[in-house]
């Protein structure tokens, strides 16, 4: 097989007119975030959108739409995520959104002024930090560990004086470090939120895409009992394809409520309602729930292959074997600057840990996805890291 790579087996690409970020021949992007383009059910949302649209489908999806989002698609999606998340999730606490980073900018406009503080694990979600600044906020980073936020950490920060509007927090197999966000540390979180007066924006994209034979790890809303403290964030970007630019928001009611107040909405109405339409039947038909299967299925190989090949050609590196999501996080000696090595690659692309870094120095770690590339490509990426480490 390496003869053959070697040999010019071609690798997985994507470039042209569609996408943000191009994996151009020969090179292997393990920064890449994204499904591979094998994993886009483009014939499946074709399928959908015959079926929704076209002969006797209701022109009034075309209008503005009710600005929550279409009632019978909140509660197809509440009855999806209730079995996906392992607890009740009602129609009432959703909101459609476009996704989550357009999310994170409508929730920062909505419960932080600008100036404001915002705290986020650190490490975090790399470009969260620019949605934030975007709005106007300045972010201050509290570690994070393999059990979730460091809450002695959060605790002294907040004795210091710093009062966030939100805390930041990837619960379930977070980006970066593939963590998860322990129960008991989730409930004392809420409880913090409750003491301080501030909310908990949970990113959770990730939760129905785990790896192992736990029971579903649910959404940080299962540790809010009511108390309106947690404003989660759910995305079909990483579920089905990050171009239908279509989410949720999932809160308590009256949070649901001051979210849509928002002069955007009142004015466009609700978000991409024939995009919503579409989804809507990848659930009702069931095509959703079978495509996640085969995810958890391909993801968890591809895991797998990436960590038994770190093991073996980079036995030095430090990382936690990922349960779920697209990333694992290695440490490598520590003295190497993994910003360094990158700009000495030519054939392979990750994301160094400085750049995941909110106020922690983090140079000799690299985020690497195994979310976009095949087996026996993540094996020879990790053969290349462990070349440029040499
Ligand atoms: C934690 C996290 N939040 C948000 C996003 C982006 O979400 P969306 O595509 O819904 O805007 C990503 C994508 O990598 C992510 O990992």
């Amino acid at each position: 097989l390496a003869a053959l790579i070697a040999g010019g087996l071609p690798l997985t690409s994507q470039g042209g007119r569609f996408v943000q970020t191009s994996a151009p021949p020969g090179v292997i992007n393990l920064g890449l975030g994204q499904p591979s383009p094998g994993l886009l059910p483009l014939a499946e949302i074709g399928r959908a959108a015959q079926a929704q649209l076209a002969g006797g489908g209701d022109p009034l999806v075309l209008q503005y739409g009710a600005v929550l989002g279409d009632p019978e698609f909140r509660g197809s999606l509440a009855r999806w995520l209730s079995d996906a998340y392992g607890h009740p999730v009602a129609a009432e606490q959703l909101m459609v959104t476009a996704g989550t980073s357009s999310a994170l900018s409508f929730v920062s406009q909505t419960f932080a002024a600008p100036g404001a503080t915002v705290v986020s694990e650190d490490p975090t979600y790399f470009l969260a930090n620019g949605v934030f600044q975007s709005a106007g906020l300045s972010v201050r980073g509290v570690p994070i560990d393999e059990h979730g936020l460091d809450l002695v950490a959060l605790e002294r920060l907040l004795a210091s004086g710093v009062r966030p509007a939100f805390v930041y927090v990837i619960p379930a197999y977070q980006n970066p470090t593939g963590a998860c966000l322990q129960p008991e540390r989730a409930r004392e979180l809420v409880a913090l939120a409750d003491r301080h007066d501030f909310l908990i924006v949970a990113d959770e994209p990730y939760v129905a895409l785990r790896y192992d034979d736990s029971a579903p790890f649910g959404s940080m809303m299962r540790h809010d009992e009511g108390r309106a403290r947690v404003l989660s964030l759910g995305s079909f970007s990483k579920l089905l394809g990050p171009g239908l630019r279509l989410g949720w928001a999932h809160a308590e009611p009256k949070l649901i409520e001051r979210l849509s107040l928002h002069g955007t909405l009142r004015s466009g109405g609700c978000f991409n309602p024939v995009i919503a339409n579409i989804v809507h039947h990848t659930i009702d038909s069931g095509f959703l729930t079978a495509h996640v299967e085969q995810l958890r299925a391909v993801f968890g190989a591809r895991a797998s292959a990436l960590t038994a090949a770190l093991r073996e050609h980079v036995p030095s590196a430090r990382f936690e074997p990922p349960r779920g999501g697209y990333f694992c996080w290695v440490g490598l000696d520590e003295s190497i600057d993994s910003e360094a090595l990158l700009d000495r690659a030519t054939d392979l692309r990750f994301i160094p840990g400085r750049r995941c870094a909110v106020e922690r120095a983090l140079a000799s770690f690299v985020r690497l996805s195994f979310s976009f590339y095949e087996e026996h490509e993540l094996v020879e990426g990790v053969r290349r890291l462990a070349r440029l480490i040499s």
